[in-house]
């Protein structure tokens, strides 16, 4: 028996990196959780996907510099480490690992720490 000692959770194949926009996200959804994919900067990053403000999808929003602001009422997120800009956001988001074999991008569950942007 395993007590507080996490199991990895697999890499699930979500997206084809070709078809990623860097000027638009992706939505994709992982076993029930909803996740944001972003091109930004040439890498790929994912982060839950919905506010915790209340119901939308941050993917759904405006994205500009390294930044997403989700569609209903404006809260803004740091893309790369998650972090909640604003009052209204509540909580920094959760960011997924990411890597890219063969084209396909795969993520895991499995939230990270991400340092500051
Ligand atoms: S639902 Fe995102 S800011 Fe309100």
């Amino acid at each position: 028996m395993t007590t507080g000692a996490e199991i990895d959770s697999p890499w699930y194949e979500v997206a084809a990196l070709a078809e990623m926009d860097p000027d638009f996200p992706t939505s994709v959804e992982v076993q029930g959780q909803k996740v944001g994919l972003f091109l930004l900067d040439g890498a790929v990053h994912a982060i839950e996907d919905v506010c915790p403000h209340a119901y939308a999808l941050l993917s759904q929003g405006f994205q500009e510099d390294g930044v997403i602001e989700c569609p209903l009422h404006a809260a803004r997120f740091d893309i790369v480490s998650g972090k909640c800009l604003t009052e209204i956001g509540q909580r920094d988001l959760q960011c997924f690992p990411v890597r890219v074999q063969q084209g396909r991008i795969q993520l895991r569950l499995q939230p990270q720490a991400k340092g500051a942007a």
